[in-house]
Protein backbone atom coordinates (compact mmCIF):
# COMPACT_ATOMS: atom_id res chain seq x y z
CA UNK A 1 0.00 0.00 0.00
CA UNK A 2 1.58 3.58 -1.33
CA UNK A 3 0.23 6.41 1.11
CA UNK A 4 1.18 9.75 -1.16
CA UNK A 5 2.34 12.59 1.20
CA UNK A 6 1.02 15.71 -0.34
CA UNK A 7 3.13 18.82 0.02
CA UNK A 8 1.27 22.36 -0.40
CA UNK A 9 4.01 24.83 -0.99
CA UNK A 10 2.95 28.26 -0.78
CA UNK A 11 5.08 29.98 -3.66
CA UNK A 12 5.09 33.44 -3.31
CA UNK A 13 5.55 35.68 -6.34
CA UNK A 14 6.43 39.22 -5.28
CA UNK A 15 6.16 41.28 -8.16
CA UNK A 16 7.23 44.52 -8.43
CA UNK A 17 5.93 46.95 -10.60
CA UNK A 18 8.72 49.68 -10.91
CA UNK A 19 7.02 51.86 -13.06
CA UNK A 20 4.30 52.74 -10.14
CA UNK A 21 6.14 51.75 -7.79
CA UNK A 22 3.73 49.54 -6.48
CA UNK A 23 3.95 46.06 -4.84
CA UNK A 24 1.49 43.34 -5.70
CA UNK A 25 1.18 39.68 -3.98
CA UNK A 26 0.37 36.42 -5.97
CA UNK A 27 0.04 33.21 -4.62
CA UNK A 28 0.13 29.64 -6.10
CA UNK A 29 -0.32 26.70 -4.83
CA UNK A 30 1.59 23.41 -5.75
CA UNK A 31 1.50 20.28 -5.14
CA UNK A 32 4.47 18.07 -4.73
CA UNK A 33 4.13 14.19 -4.22
CA UNK A 34 6.39 11.85 -2.50
CA UNK A 35 5.97 8.11 -1.99
CA UNK A 36 5.95 7.07 1.81
CA UNK A 37 6.50 3.72 3.32
CA UNK A 38 5.57 2.23 6.68
CA UNK A 39 8.33 -0.06 8.44
CA UNK A 40 6.93 -2.04 11.47
CA UNK A 41 10.03 -2.62 13.16
CA UNK A 42 10.15 -5.65 15.83
CA UNK A 43 13.38 -5.78 18.39
CA UNK A 44 12.93 -8.11 20.81
CA UNK A 45 14.43 -6.24 23.75
CA UNK A 46 16.17 -2.69 24.45
CA UNK A 47 17.78 -4.41 27.59
CA UNK A 48 21.37 -4.47 25.75
CA UNK A 49 23.36 -1.73 24.31
CA UNK A 50 23.89 -3.96 20.90
CA UNK A 51 20.29 -3.49 20.54
CA UNK A 52 20.31 0.15 21.35
CA UNK A 53 22.67 0.88 18.90
CA UNK A 54 20.76 -1.51 15.97
CA UNK A 55 17.65 0.30 16.66
CA UNK A 56 20.01 3.34 16.13
CA UNK A 57 21.33 2.13 13.51
CA UNK A 58 17.75 1.81 11.15
CA UNK A 59 16.60 5.27 12.94
CA UNK A 60 19.42 7.35 10.87
CA UNK A 61 19.37 5.67 8.25
CA UNK A 62 15.99 6.12 7.67
CA UNK A 63 15.69 9.48 8.41
CA UNK A 64 18.32 10.11 5.15
CA UNK A 65 15.30 9.09 3.04
CA UNK A 66 12.21 11.12 3.37
CA UNK A 67 9.94 8.16 1.87
CA UNK A 68 10.39 5.87 4.61
CA UNK A 69 8.28 6.31 8.08
CA UNK A 70 9.73 4.00 10.73
CA UNK A 71 7.62 2.26 13.22
CA UNK A 72 9.56 0.70 16.30
CA UNK A 73 8.45 -1.65 18.86
CA UNK A 74 10.26 -2.98 21.97
CA UNK A 75 8.80 -7.02 22.63
CA UNK A 76 10.67 -6.48 26.34
CA UNK A 77 12.18 -9.88 25.50
CA UNK A 78 9.14 -12.16 25.39
CA UNK A 79 8.70 -14.09 22.13
CA UNK A 80 4.83 -14.05 22.49
CA UNK A 81 4.82 -10.15 23.00
CA UNK A 82 7.07 -10.11 19.65
CA UNK A 83 4.26 -12.34 18.15
CA UNK A 84 1.62 -10.19 18.35
CA UNK A 85 3.33 -7.26 17.69
CA UNK A 86 4.12 -9.01 13.74
CA UNK A 87 0.53 -9.45 13.92
CA UNK A 88 -0.03 -6.29 14.62
CA UNK A 89 1.98 -4.86 11.71
CA UNK A 90 0.12 -7.21 9.22
CA UNK A 91 -3.13 -5.80 10.06
CA UNK A 92 -2.26 -2.14 10.23
CA UNK A 93 -0.64 -3.42 6.54
CA UNK A 94 2.97 -1.83 6.53
CA UNK A 95 4.65 -1.60 3.59
CA UNK A 96 7.29 -3.64 4.74
CA UNK A 97 8.68 -5.61 8.70
CA UNK A 98 12.30 -5.55 10.17
CA UNK A 99 12.31 -8.09 12.73
CA UNK A 100 15.24 -9.10 14.91
CA UNK A 101 13.86 -12.01 16.80
CA UNK A 102 13.99 -13.17 20.41
CA UNK A 103 13.69 -17.20 19.12
CA UNK A 104 13.44 -19.02 15.73
CA UNK A 105 11.01 -21.17 16.91
CA UNK A 106 7.95 -18.97 18.10
CA UNK A 107 8.72 -15.92 15.93
CA UNK A 108 8.46 -18.23 12.63
CA UNK A 109 4.27 -18.53 11.87
CA UNK A 110 4.06 -14.77 12.16
CA UNK A 111 6.83 -14.06 9.94
CA UNK A 112 5.93 -16.54 7.40
CA UNK A 113 2.01 -15.42 7.76
CA UNK A 114 3.65 -12.09 6.98
CA UNK A 115 5.41 -12.94 3.75
CA UNK A 116 2.46 -15.35 2.60
CA UNK A 117 0.13 -11.97 2.78
CA UNK A 118 2.95 -10.31 0.42
CA UNK A 119 4.30 -8.02 3.01
CA UNK A 120 8.15 -8.34 2.14
CA UNK A 121 10.30 -9.37 5.64
CA UNK A 122 13.45 -8.54 6.71
CA UNK A 123 15.27 -10.83 9.36
CA UNK A 124 17.97 -9.23 11.49
CA UNK A 125 20.30 -11.02 13.55
CA UNK A 126 18.84 -14.00 14.81
CA UNK A 127 17.55 -16.34 12.25
CA UNK A 128 14.12 -18.21 11.83
CA UNK A 129 13.09 -21.51 10.83
CA UNK A 130 12.45 -22.06 7.49
CA UNK A 131 12.60 -19.67 4.42
CA UNK A 132 9.48 -17.69 4.49
CA UNK A 133 11.39 -14.45 4.43
CA UNK A 134 12.50 -12.08 2.01
CA UNK A 135 16.10 -11.54 3.42
CA UNK A 136 18.06 -12.45 6.18
CA UNK A 137 20.99 -10.12 7.16
CA UNK A 138 23.34 -10.88 9.53
CA UNK A 139 26.85 -11.90 10.27
CA UNK A 140 28.13 -15.56 10.84
CA UNK A 141 28.35 -16.68 14.02
CA UNK A 142 29.64 -19.89 12.87
CA UNK A 143 32.92 -18.46 11.89
CA UNK A 144 32.79 -16.01 14.35
CA UNK A 145 32.59 -18.62 16.84
CA UNK A 146 35.11 -20.56 15.35
CA UNK A 147 37.09 -17.90 14.69
CA UNK A 148 37.47 -16.95 18.96
CA UNK A 149 38.06 -20.85 19.21
CA UNK A 150 41.18 -20.79 17.34
CA UNK A 151 42.20 -17.90 19.18
CA UNK A 152 41.76 -19.07 22.22
CA UNK A 153 43.53 -21.92 21.41
CA UNK A 154 46.25 -20.12 20.29
CA UNK A 155 46.50 -18.01 23.45
CA UNK A 156 46.73 -20.62 25.59
CA UNK A 157 48.94 -22.54 23.95
CA UNK A 158 46.49 -25.26 22.98
CA UNK A 159 45.62 -26.11 26.93
CA UNK A 160 43.84 -24.50 29.35
CA UNK A 161 40.66 -24.88 31.60
CA UNK A 162 37.61 -22.99 30.16
CA UNK A 163 34.56 -21.64 31.32
CA UNK A 164 31.62 -21.16 28.04
CA UNK A 165 28.46 -18.63 28.82
CA UNK A 166 26.49 -19.30 26.28
CA UNK A 167 23.96 -17.14 24.84
CA UNK A 168 20.12 -18.30 25.18
CA UNK A 169 20.20 -21.78 23.27
CA UNK A 170 16.89 -21.18 21.82
CA UNK A 171 18.31 -18.60 19.23
CA UNK A 172 20.66 -18.94 16.51
CA UNK A 173 23.42 -16.80 17.55
CA UNK A 174 23.73 -19.16 20.77
CA UNK A 175 23.63 -22.38 18.73
CA UNK A 176 26.34 -21.46 16.37
CA UNK A 177 28.94 -19.54 18.97
CA UNK A 178 28.46 -22.69 20.54
CA UNK A 179 29.17 -25.00 18.11
CA UNK A 180 31.48 -22.89 15.62
CA UNK A 181 33.58 -22.20 18.80
CA UNK A 182 33.75 -26.50 19.72
CA UNK A 183 34.80 -26.75 15.86
CA UNK A 184 37.80 -24.30 16.48
CA UNK A 185 39.24 -25.93 19.70
CA UNK A 186 38.98 -29.48 18.14
CA UNK A 187 42.20 -31.34 18.12
CA UNK A 188 43.64 -28.83 21.14
CA UNK A 189 44.11 -29.77 24.47
CA UNK A 190 41.72 -27.40 26.02
CA UNK A 191 39.22 -28.52 28.58
CA UNK A 192 35.68 -26.75 29.22
CA UNK A 193 35.02 -27.24 33.20
CA UNK A 194 32.01 -25.71 33.58
CA UNK A 195 29.36 -24.13 30.63
CA UNK A 196 25.73 -22.58 31.27
CA UNK A 197 23.37 -20.71 29.72
CA UNK A 198 23.50 -17.25 30.34
CA UNK A 199 20.54 -15.84 28.04
CA UNK A 200 22.92 -12.96 26.66
CA UNK A 201 22.40 -11.53 29.84
CA UNK A 202 25.03 -9.86 32.13
CA UNK A 203 23.42 -10.51 35.66
CA UNK A 204 22.81 -13.98 34.44
CA UNK A 205 26.32 -14.64 33.55
CA UNK A 206 27.81 -13.05 36.86
CA UNK A 207 25.71 -14.92 38.75
CA UNK A 208 26.63 -18.42 36.50
CA UNK A 209 30.28 -17.22 36.72
CA UNK A 210 29.95 -17.00 40.67
CA UNK A 211 29.09 -21.02 40.61
CA UNK A 212 32.00 -21.42 38.65
CA UNK A 213 34.44 -19.96 40.58
CA UNK A 214 33.03 -21.20 43.73
CA UNK A 215 33.65 -24.77 42.46
CA UNK A 216 36.75 -24.14 40.52
CA UNK A 217 40.23 -23.01 41.71
CA UNK A 218 41.82 -22.74 38.31
CA UNK A 219 39.86 -21.06 35.26
CA UNK A 220 42.11 -20.21 32.44
CA UNK A 221 39.65 -18.26 30.23
CA UNK A 222 36.29 -17.33 29.73
CA UNK A 223 34.67 -17.25 26.56
CA UNK A 224 30.93 -15.76 26.75
CA UNK A 225 28.68 -15.62 23.80
CA UNK A 226 28.58 -11.63 24.05
CA UNK A 227 30.66 -8.77 25.95
CA UNK A 228 28.20 -8.29 28.59
CA UNK A 229 27.97 -11.88 30.02
CA UNK A 230 31.92 -11.48 29.92
CA UNK A 231 31.99 -8.52 32.01
CA UNK A 232 29.21 -9.97 34.36
CA UNK A 233 31.92 -12.77 34.58
CA UNK A 234 34.79 -10.17 34.96
CA UNK A 235 32.66 -8.27 37.57
CA UNK A 236 32.11 -11.91 39.64
CA UNK A 237 35.93 -12.44 39.27
CA UNK A 238 36.84 -9.23 40.54
CA UNK A 239 34.54 -9.38 43.63
CA UNK A 240 36.37 -12.77 44.53
CA UNK A 241 39.67 -11.12 43.80
CA UNK A 242 40.49 -13.36 40.60
CA UNK A 243 40.14 -11.48 37.37
CA UNK A 244 43.57 -11.16 37.44
CA UNK A 245 43.88 -14.66 36.92
CA UNK A 246 41.95 -15.24 34.04
CA UNK A 247 41.21 -14.53 30.63
CA UNK A 248 38.41 -12.93 29.24
CA UNK A 249 36.87 -13.18 25.85
CA UNK A 250 33.57 -11.85 24.35
CA UNK A 251 31.55 -10.70 21.04
CA UNK A 252 29.86 -8.10 19.79
CA UNK A 253 32.88 -5.11 20.30
CA UNK A 254 30.37 -2.26 20.01
CA UNK A 255 32.67 1.30 20.20
CA UNK A 256 31.43 2.33 23.54
CA UNK A 257 30.78 -1.37 25.16
CA UNK A 258 33.02 -4.55 23.96
CA UNK A 259 35.87 -2.28 22.24
CA UNK A 260 36.75 0.14 25.86
CA UNK A 261 36.67 -3.21 27.72
CA UNK A 262 39.32 -4.44 25.03
CA UNK A 263 41.40 -0.98 25.51
CA UNK A 264 41.03 -1.27 29.33
CA UNK A 265 41.98 -4.44 29.65
CA UNK A 266 39.00 -6.71 30.75
CA UNK A 267 38.49 -8.47 27.68
CA UNK A 268 41.76 -10.17 25.95
CA UNK A 269 39.57 -10.28 22.70
CA UNK A 270 35.85 -8.98 21.51
CA UNK A 271 34.79 -10.10 18.30
CA UNK A 272 32.47 -7.79 16.23
CA UNK A 273 29.08 -8.68 15.60
CA UNK A 274 27.42 -6.08 13.60
CA UNK A 275 24.03 -4.14 14.07
CA UNK A 276 23.11 -4.63 10.36
CA UNK A 277 20.93 -1.68 10.90
CA UNK A 278 21.98 0.60 8.07
CA UNK A 279 22.15 -2.55 5.89
CA UNK A 280 18.12 -3.13 6.81
CA UNK A 281 17.23 0.43 5.42
CA UNK A 282 19.41 -0.24 2.62
CA UNK A 283 17.77 -3.34 1.49
CA UNK A 284 14.15 -2.70 2.71
CA UNK A 285 14.67 0.48 -0.05
CA UNK A 286 15.63 -1.99 -2.80
CA UNK A 287 12.69 -4.34 -1.63
CA UNK A 288 9.87 -1.50 -1.76
CA UNK A 289 11.55 -0.23 -5.44
CA UNK A 290 11.11 -3.40 -6.48
CA UNK A 291 14.80 -4.36 -7.12
CA UNK A 292 16.14 -8.14 -6.81
CA UNK A 293 17.98 -8.82 -2.98
CA UNK A 294 19.57 -11.53 -2.03
CA UNK A 295 18.16 -14.42 0.51
CA UNK A 296 21.13 -13.81 2.60
CA UNK A 297 23.30 -10.57 3.08
CA UNK A 298 26.24 -11.62 5.44
CA UNK A 299 28.17 -8.84 7.37
CA UNK A 300 31.53 -8.97 7.89
CA UNK A 301 33.47 -9.26 11.15
CA UNK A 302 36.44 -8.21 12.94
CA UNK A 303 38.88 -9.34 15.66
CA UNK A 304 39.86 -6.57 18.48
CA UNK A 305 42.84 -7.22 20.95
CA UNK A 306 44.65 -4.39 22.76
CA UNK A 307 47.51 -4.91 20.14
CA UNK A 308 45.37 -4.01 16.85
CA UNK A 309 42.42 -1.89 18.36
CA UNK A 310 44.30 1.14 17.44
CA UNK A 311 44.83 -0.07 14.26
CA UNK A 312 40.73 -0.90 13.81
CA UNK A 313 40.88 -4.50 14.35
CA UNK A 314 41.37 -7.42 12.42
CA UNK A 315 39.03 -8.92 9.69
CA UNK A 316 38.25 -12.51 10.23
CA UNK A 317 37.68 -12.62 6.34
CA UNK A 318 38.76 -10.48 3.35
CA UNK A 319 36.16 -7.87 4.11
CA UNK A 320 34.41 -7.67 0.61
CA UNK A 321 34.01 -3.99 -0.82
C1 LIG B 1 21.74 -8.52 22.32
C2 LIG B 1 22.55 -9.68 21.94
C3 LIG B 1 23.94 -9.33 21.53
C4 LIG B 1 24.27 -10.51 20.74
C5 LIG B 1 23.00 -10.69 19.96
C6 LIG B 1 22.79 -12.05 19.44
O1 LIG B 1 20.44 -8.94 22.65
O2 LIG B 1 22.58 -10.53 23.03
O3 LIG B 1 24.78 -9.10 22.60
O4 LIG B 1 25.39 -10.40 19.99
O5 LIG B 1 21.98 -10.35 20.83
O6 LIG B 1 21.54 -12.16 18.84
Amino acid sequence: MKIFRVYLILLLTIIFSISGCTKEKETTLQAVEEPVWIIGMSQCNLGEPWRVQMNLDIKTEAEKHPGIKMVFKDAQNDSLKQRSQIEEYISAEVDLIIVSPKEAAPLTPPIAAAYDKGIPVIVLDRRVLGDKYTCFIGANNKIIGKAAGEWIVNRLNGKGKIVELKGLMTSTPGQDRHSGFREGIQGSNLEIIFEADMKWLEPSARKEMESALARFDKIDLVYAHNDPGAHGAYLAAKASDREEDIIFVGIDALIHEGQIYVKQGILSASFEYPTGGREAIEMALDILNIKEVPKEFTLPSRVFTKNNIDQGGEWLEKKKE
